[in-house]
């Protein structure tokens, strides 16, 4: 159980309200260092799904839990007894009195700037009436040196270590900025042993707790040996100091200094950076309140200059008296780079899993294969160009890319009667999304139907390569009981010339500087269709033929070409214009709203028989 002077320890845990990354790591990191357990229990997100929050704890990484409320945080965590409040200002007032009604939520930390004085004032009042403490608004919040950190309090880790923050000293420091808190840490750091705890209040008018507040916290806690508070112009809050230094409430030394005192070199009032750090009247001054001070019986410098001196003189006579013993300074575990930062110093490298040669997303637009996006919307690009710079990384002479584009207009769609349109119509009439049924269509797409174009390129390639006559080719595939890709079609035949493969020949034979394979391919349909009137050159095995012709008149090597084939280019083709097709039918089925397919019986053979065992 913690003293009623002490606010966080190193068991205290909170509950982190907004997903800010970066405020949540770095107290992680903080609670690294010091080596406490991670100090965030839960946080606070109502906007966000995600059921979790990954974050480093050293190298590990931990899981926050992310809970829509602080009601739903604060019941699944009742060992959070603190809720460092980052909500924006339109909504930080709401979330601190709802933290405020939860039993067992007993410190909250406002960050947020720009809360109105009515609702700071309302916050205030509700903690107090509570016996409940609200650290802000406007606040970077705090340090309990070496057990809890608020948010971003203190700066970077090596800040921290540098004023003393990770381990108990014994000054009590309240301040109203988050930046002097961090300076006068530093300051207290060099000429003393640093905070047992640092607060600051805020910056504005009515803050939720002030100087007093946590100035009667420390002068409980026996580790505090001396003050030190710093005020500025603008409000009455150090007056209460005052009264209570004359009341003898505060024995403790307590050296005092309120910034502003420039204020009267200017004319009339000057609103300084805080909201409430502006003069109404001539005891809210700077000058006024550090005269006060000093009457009052606050060890006060001439000068803010004069702060280092007073505090390290007040230290030593403290260390002379015996009140303060040396404090052996602990080992500070060395906080782990990010990769990303270390990568980026230079400090570390890694292999990197994949390898991509054709295009980069990560300038200012993308490039396919070196080309900008703008340079190819901008240069006329075609489709075809786009699929020469990804595809095979060149961009090929246009009557190549517009053979290219020739081909998916060919292949688009051959009807709904084909196994990939029809695989994709029932997938959409069985309520698939478009995705998945234009993935069954896909599937469909194999040696027989769509996906012939690579084995036809490969085995014509293969027996002119051979020097085998068509005839001794079509004779040596039916030996090894296997069937020429590229060669037969269902109901395409001499007789009903495919017009598709008709436009593809006419093509090549006028733009194409030489078509070598398709001829040879042309020699070997003469062979089969003197068998089979259907076994025709198909438009997969025309597409393939060509292909490789295209390819061989661009310079590639036999081994390229090899290469293009094996890694499934061609078939990439069908599949890649198919799709167009594929995707229309689906819709086509969307629109009619037809329902879901049975296949009907008499158009099924049932030749059903029971084992004989
Ligand atoms: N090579 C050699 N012989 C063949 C071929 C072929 N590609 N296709 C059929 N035959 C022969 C068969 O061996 C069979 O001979 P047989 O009577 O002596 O046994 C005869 O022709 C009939 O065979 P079927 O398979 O019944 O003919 P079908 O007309 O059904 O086949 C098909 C059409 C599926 C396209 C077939 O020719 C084939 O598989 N071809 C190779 C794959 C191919 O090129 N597919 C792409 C088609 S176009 C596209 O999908 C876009
Ligand atoms: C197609 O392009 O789908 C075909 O050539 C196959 C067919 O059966 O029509």
């Amino acid at each position: 159980m913690k003293p009623d002077y002490t606010l966080f320890d190193r068991d205290t845990v909170a509950i982190f309200w907004g997903l800010h990354a970066a405020p949540i790591q770095r107290m992680l990191d903080y609670d690294y260092i010091v080596g406490r357990k991670p100090s965030i229990s839960a946080i606070v997100a109502p906007t966000r799904s995600q059921r979790f929050h990954k974050c480093f704890y050293g190298t590990d990484e931990v899981l926050i839990p992310v809970y829509r409320s602080v009601e739903a945080a604060a019941a699944a965590h009742p060992e959070a007894d603190v809720m460092v409040n980052f909500a924006s200002f339109r909504t930080a007032y709401g979330e601190t009195m709802a933290a405020l009604e939860e039993e067992t939520i007993r410190t909250v930390a406002v960050i947020a700037e720009g809360i109105p004085e009515r609702l700071a004032r309302g916050m205030r009042d509700r903690a107090r009436e509570l016996g409940k403490v609200v650290i802000g608004p406007a606040t970077v919040g705090g340090i309990a040196a070496g057990a809890f950190r608020i948010g971003n309090s203190g700066g970077t880790i090596e800040a921290i270590v540098a004023a003393k923050l990770h381990r108990p000293g014994s000054v009590g420091l309240v301040t109203r900025s988050g930046g002097l808190f961090n300076e006068l840490a530093s300051v207290i750091a060099r000429n003393a042993d640093g905070v047992v705890e640092g607060i600051a209040i805020g910056g504005d008018r009515f803050p939720g707790s002030d100087f007093l507040d946590h100035l009667r916290r420390y002068e409980k806690d026996p580790r505090v040996k001396f003050h030190v508070m710093l005020g500025e112009i603008g409000g009455t809050l150090e007056y209460r100091v005052m009264e209570a230094l004359e009341k003898r409430e505060i024995r403790k030394p307590l050296i005092a200094w309120c910034i502003g005192t420039c204020a009267g070199l200017f004319p009339g009032e000057v609103q300084f950076g805080h909201a409430g750090a502006r003069a109404g009247r001539e005891r809210e001054t700077a000058v006024a309140k550090n005269r006060a001070l000093k009457e009052a019986g606050a060890l006060v410098p001439d000068s803010f200059d004069g702060l280092p001196e007073l505090i390290r003189a007040t230290y030593e006579e403290l260390k002379e008296k015996g009140e303060i013993e040396e404090t052996v300074e602990p080992e500070v575990p060395e906080l782990p780079l990010d990769f990303a930062v270390a990568l980026k110093q230079g400090k570390v490298r890694r292999p990197r899993n994949f390898i991509c040669t054709i295009s980069d997303d990560r300038g200012e637009e993308p490039t396919y294969c070196g080309v900008p996006m703008s340079e190819v919307i901008e240069g006329g690009y075609s489709l075809g160009d786009v699929i020469s710079l990804l595809w095979f990384k060149r961009r090929f002479p246009k009557w190549a890319s517009e053979f290219i584009e020739m081909v998916l207009k060919v292949v688009a769609d051959h009807g709904p009667a084909v196994s990939g349109a029809h695989n994709a119509r029932v997938a959409a009439r069985a309520g698939k999304d478009l995705v998945s049924a234009l993935a069954s269509g896909i599937l469909t797409v194999g040696p027989r139907f769509g996906g012939a174009i690579d084995g036809a390129a490969h085995w014509f390639k293969w027996a002119k390569e051979q020097g085998l006559a068509p005839d001794e080719f079509v004779e040596r595939m039916k030996q090894e009981g296997k069937l020429i890709p590229g060669i037969g079609h269902r109901i395409k035949s001499v007789r009903n010339p495919d017009k598709r493969v008709e436009l593809l020949k006419a093509y090549a034979g006028e733009k194409f500087p030489k078509t070598e394979l398709l001829d040879y391919a042309l020699e070997v349909e003469r062979v089969t269709t003197a068998k089979r009137e259907n076994l025709i050159l198909n438009v997969d095995g025309t597409i393939g033929v060509l292909f490789v012709d295209l390819l061989a008149s661009l310079g590639y090597s036999s081994r390229e070409i090899d290469e293009v084939i094996e890694a499934g280019a061609l078939n990439g083709l069908f599949v890649l214009g198919r799709s167009i097709g594929f995707i229309g039918h689906i819709l086509d089925e969307k629109r009619l709203g037809m329902p879901l397919y049975r296949h009907p019986w008499d158009d099924i053979l049932y030749a059903v028989e029971r084992p004989s065992n």
